[in-house]
């Protein structure tokens, strides 16, 4: 099969187009026929084995799996022994974790980690929600804990994640500020923002309105900062964010590891998030996508042999909502 594959970190280049041998599928898994791929902040760290630190998981020289790619939406082609639920022919999505290898033609796949695709979801629609779509649900309803009424800002509305933690949040019935530069904030009001801060024009931390939840998924602000936009007993959940400055030690760990640290001796929850996938979580997005509550936005669309382009765009931190492959 035709697969994106890597044998040492780096820059895009890194990635080329390979033949591999198609998985099989073991006791408990099911193999699918990938029709669409989409791609994460994840998947450039990991290309980039930045920050250094994360190489203890990603692999000390490079990446431990050598094909990129998180989450997938297509159909089943075989399952292996003893899968219950989950058939030949299903239409599925899923997010295949710190296993990778979503950018190719075949994946093998936990029946654990797979779902039944939303029926009103394209292939491409249906791949873009996995880690961004658990990553918002989980920040808000979990960690975040938000509870209708409450004010809640999202500081990068206009990405991956935040353009469905915009909608999420409103699902949850919160009061939902989006943080984004100008050629966004349209975007952002019509996923149901109520109010929309262009961050080229102000600064959201200097504002007189006060939130009980600041979503952060830039990292682009001080704890400081950041907590000044919260009411008194309000919650920061700190996700990561960040570009690639020509390799660091810590990168966006640094701000989350200073939260950890300031956490125990303020009065505002200050929590941090690594959303790990499931299929409880997938069926929670299906029913939302399903009932017209939740719509992935998609910016761009590549072919497989383009992937390199499409992680290009991606890591410059200014896509707008998801960027998908086609296989
Ligand atoms: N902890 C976890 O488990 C977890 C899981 C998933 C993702 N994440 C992290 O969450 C972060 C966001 O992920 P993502 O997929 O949403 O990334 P993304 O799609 O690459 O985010 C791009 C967006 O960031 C916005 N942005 C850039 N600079 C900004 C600024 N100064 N203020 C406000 N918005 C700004 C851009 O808006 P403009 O073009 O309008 O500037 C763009 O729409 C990533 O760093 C990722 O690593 C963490």
């Amino acid at each position: 099969m035709k697969a994106i594959v890597q044998d040492r970190y780096g820059p895009p280049e890194t990635l080329t187009l390979a033949d591999v041998d198609a998985p099989v599928p073991a006791a408990g898994e099911v193999l699918v026929r990938v029709e669409a791929a989409a791609l994460n902040a994840y998947d450039w760290h990991v290309m980039r084995g930045d920050p250094r630190l994360g190489r203890l998981a990603m692999g000390p020289s490079r990446p431990r799996a050598r094909i990129r790619g998180r989450d997938f939406a297509g159909r089943v082609e075989a399952v292996g022994a003893h899968v219950r639920t989950v058939r030949t022919g299903d239409a599925v999505f899923g997010d295949l974790g710190d296993a990778n290898g979503a950018f190719a033609e075949y994946v093998c796949v936990p029946e654990t980690l797979v779902a039944p695709k939303p029926a009103n979801l394209t292939p491409q629609q249906a791949a873009a929600l996995p880690l961004a779509g658990v990553t918002a649900l989980l920040g808000l309803r979990d960690v975040g804990q938000v509870e209708p009424g409450h004010r809640v800002l999202v500081n990068g509305a206009s990405g991956g994640v935040g353009t469905l933690a915009v909608q999420l949040a409103k699902v949850l019935g919160a009061t939902v500020t989006g943080v984004c530069s100008t050629r966004n904030v349209d975007l952002v009001r019509s996923l149901g923002a109520d109010h929309v801060v262009d961050y080229t024009r102000d600064d959201f931390t200097r504002d007189t309105r006060r939130h009980d939840l600041v979503f952060d998924l830039v990292g682009n602000r001080s704890l400081t900062a950041l907590r000044r936009a919260l009411t008194p007993t309000g919650t920061l959940v700190l996700s990561g964010g960040g570009v690639y400055r020509g390799g660091s030690l810590v990168g966006p760990i640094r701000l989350i590891a200073r939260g950890r640290l300031v956490a125990p001796f303020v009065r505002h929850r200050i929590v941090t998030l690594t959303a790990a996938p499931g299929r409880q979580h997938l069926d929670t997005l299906r029913a939302h996508a399903e009932a017209g509550r939740l719509t992935p936005v998609i910016d761009r669309t590549y072919p497989l042999h383009e992937v390199p382009d499409a992680i290009r765009y991606l890591e410059g931190e200014h896509a707008r909502a998801k960027v998908v492959v086609t296989i």
